[in-house]
């Protein structure tokens, strides 16, 4: 007897339901085929329903719409997958929506050459599908490039169908991903009428992956690729990544061996870049700069070197052979003692620039990290790469981008954005954004990195007047470079250092996994919103029950501020040391006063912070007016931000009346309070959401609350050596 397929999605709907987690549909539909009994594939079901959900899956869970009328309408929305054939991108497209339909609808929809009944969702480009180009949407999709995409549901044939439609196989790609997440977050497919285009150019992941396989600052296992590639990982990687939008990866650490430009490497990249060219992303390395010398026995490195700028374009001209997309080179260089072009009297300009040409005939492009810190420019860390680049506005070839850190000290919890958003109006900025939480708790605490990631994209830079965001400087809009394509191409793009390594779960904790998912979006979108992300990222990996969506949310969301409170309140930074898991305020390192607690928080029986108004550094005249004049003075300057800028006496009486030892107390005590409130929360989802990720999650909210009280103790206890002030604890 063949089990009817409503009895068989019916057992899974209410396990699912029951058990908060999903079956592996492909063996019910196996049996089914097999014509077994129904006694054996509800045993087999529940076998099934009782494997622990691992976290492998992350938002591509497909998991059954429970509800049987749902399901329905969708299955009578999507009847076949109509994907031109004979494509590597339609062939991926083809079988993601087989494999998300299969789980989302329990029904195996077929892939058509062309739609014989109701419901065909048809996916393609003008020149792949005759379908889309008899439709005469060129004028509608022309001005969404190749990227953008519409989604409508519309009559083809005299049949209602779903066209997923682009003028380039990666929105073909993009629009099918979309077209699952209405599904996944459980949206109408009836009139549907969506147009995207992403608003930035390049959105590319940054691997600090080393060529030994072990990653900087990764705290989730080693390389997806070196030294050896798991294909079935790089695939499913390439398919999370595409499935937010993401079009790049650099594959190697911005601390980059120059081995990595070796023939052999070359060869191990271009393996790596054919796995994920079908889902349009494009690889990119980090090179070193010595590499002329180290790999082709060069006497200089010289960037004004004819020798030298010839063996980077046979550089080059070799890797584009292997790899004919690709991205093009990031480049740390004289920063933290890797060799650059300052090390021959030269400028970053001139270092980029010879890069630069290399790539330049192929389409590439250059990355140059703004991220350096020279103690001979300034007193000041916070001040030294702006005094570095501003200068060279203007001097850099078209296909260079300066990319720069959300922040001009090093991906603390809390940083003003940094100055050079808004300085540099010649040269696209390309913003890096860290993901792997290397000062945020790295893979033991639960901190959703979006609401930081959109005070920044949201920050007025003031460069042109109030609404000069950092979203419109790095987008192209506020200097008209979006809208000045070089050969087609729009500047403009963001970078975030990835959280992926080989651990199961894929990002150490079940939760970073979120912050991989919204940069992606953030990229695709600066405009969205952390709350909106956070709704989808949960609906599709924990469930769909309004409060376990609403209880989640708040943890996530309340997450940052929490750990900002406990571990830099009032914008006490770089207070966390060692391995930068820890706060360490004594730290003073030996090596350099600015990798020291101290040299940032001066605390003393006078006071505490960093004087950075005209009076101290001065580093506030880096800003715009009225930015400058505002974090000029105590009284106008925010108080998560008060320390960052300002040296204040301990009895400073803060805007809440308290003095501000007394508000550094009760930061801390309040951030202690909110990592517990997380963990507490947390645990009214028990039986709420499946139970293995329930119990890794809550063993690591357990962790980060004893953290919590453990760090505010500590800091609480070293600061007031200084301020004399009484402690809450004992
Ligand atoms: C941080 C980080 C380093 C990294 C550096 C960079 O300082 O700790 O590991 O190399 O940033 O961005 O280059």
């Amino acid at each position: 007897m063949i089990i009817r397929r409503d009895d068989d999605d019916e057992i899974h709907a209410k396990l699912v339901a029951r058990r908060g987690c999903m079956l592996i549909t492909p063996m019910t539909l196996r049996i089914r085929r097999l014509g077994c009994s129904a006694a054996i594939v509800v045993g087999m079901a529940l076998a099934v329903s009782l494997r622990a959900e691992t976290g492998h899956d992350l938002w591509l869970r497909y998991v059954l719409a429970a509800d049987s009328s749902q399901r329905e309408s969708y299955r009578r929305a999507v009847t076949a997958i109509v994907v031109p054939q004979g494509s590597p991108t339609g062939d991926v497209i083809a079988a993601e929506l087989v494999r998300g339909l299969r789980g989302l609808l329990g029904v195996d929809v077929p892939r058509a050459p062309r739609p014989r009944s109701p419901g065909a969702v048809i996916v393609g480009t003008p020149s792949t599908s005759p379908l889309v180009a008899a439709l005469g949407w060129t004028e509608a999709l022309e001005p969404l490039g190749v990227e953008g995409y519409v989604i409508r549901s519309a009559t083809v044939g005299g049949l209602a169908a779903t066209v997923i439609a682009s003028t380039g196989e990666s929105g073909a790609l993009y629009g099918a991903f979309h077209f699952l997440r209405l599904i996944q977050t459980r949206q109408p497919l009836e009139t549907l009428d969506i147009a995207e285009r992403p608003k930035l150019e390049r959105r590319l992941l940054n691997h600090w992956d080393n060529l030994d396989g072990t990653i900087e600052r990764g705290y989730a296992g080693r390389s997806l690729w070196w030294p050896d590639r798991d294909d079935q990982r790089v695939h499913d990687y390439a398919r999370a990544s595409a499935s937010v939008g993401i079009n790049g990866a650099v594959i190697n650490s911005v601390n980059a061996s120059s081995r990595s430009l070796s023939t052999p490497f070359i060869k191990r990249a271009a393996g790596i870049a054919a796995v994920l060219r079908p889902y349009r992303i494009r690889v990119y390395l980090a090179a070193n700069f010595a590499a002329p010398k180290v790999l082709g026995a060069l006497t200089t490195d010289d960037p004004l070197d004819p020798a030298v700028a010839r063996w980077w374009k046979g550089k080059a001209d070799e890797i584009y052979r292997l790899i004919p997309d690709f991205g093009g080179f990031v480049v740390k260089a004289n920063s933290e003692g890797q060799p650059g072009p300052q090390d021959y009297g030269r400028t970053h300009a001139d270092g980029a620039n010879a890069l630069a040409d290399a790539v330049a005939p192929h389409g590439g492009i250059v990355m140059w990290r703004a991220f350096v810190y020279d103690e001979r420019v300034d007193p000041d860390r916070v001040k030294r790469a702006y005094a570095e680049f501003v200068p060279l506005d203007g001097r850099f070839r078209d296909n260079v981008f300066a990319q720069v850190k959300s922040g001009p000290l090093d991906f603390q919890p809390r940083e003003p954005f940094h100055p050079l958003f808004g300085a540099m109006p010649k040269t696209p900025l390309m913003a890096e954004l860290q993901i792997t939480q290397e000062y945020m708790g790295q893979a033991n605490h639960l901190v959703y990195l979006a609401p930081m990631w959109k005070e920044f994209l949201d920050a007025d830079t003031y460069a042109k007047g109030p609404g000069s965001l950092v979203s419109k400087v790095i987008d192209g809009s506020l200097d008209g470079r979006a809208l000045r394509p070089v050969d087609g191409q729009r500047r403009t793009g963001i970078a975030g250092v990835a959280n992926t390594g080989r651990d199961v779960n894929w990002s150490g904790h079940d939760f970073a996994q979120a912050n991989w998912y919204a940069f992606g979006r953030l990229a695709w979108d600066p405009g969205l919103s952390a709350g909106a992300i956070a709704d989808e990222w949960i609906q599709m990996t924990w469930g769909y029950a309004p409060d376990v969506v609403a209880t989640i949310r708040s943890i996530m969301l309340d997450s940052r501020e929490a750990y900002v409170h406990y571990t830099m309140p009032l914008g006490l930074h770089h207070v966390i040391g060692g391995d930068h898991y820890a706060p360490m305020p004594e730290n003073t390192d030996p090596r350099r006063a600015d990798w020291s607690a101290t040299y940032y928080h001066r605390a003393d029986t006078s006071g505490i912070g960093y004087d950075r108004t005209r009076r101290g550094s001065g580093a506030v005249d880096q800003y715009w007016s009225p930015l400058r004049e505002q974090w000029s003075d105590p009284a106008t300057t925010p108080d998560a931000l008060l320390l960052w800028f300002h040296r204040l006496p301990w009895d400073y009486r803060m805007k809440s009346g308290r003095t501000l030892w007394d508000e550094l107390v009760a930061s801390y005590s309040r951030g202690a309070d909110e990592a517990k409130a997380l963990e507490t929360r947390w645990t009214t989802l028990s039986g709420k959401v499946d139970q293995a990720r329930y119990q890794a999650v809550l063993a690591k909210l357990h962790r980060q609350r004893e953290d919590a009280a453990a760090w505010r103790d500590k800091c609480l206890r070293y600061f007031q050596t200084f301020s004399g002030g009484p402690l809450p604890m004992k």
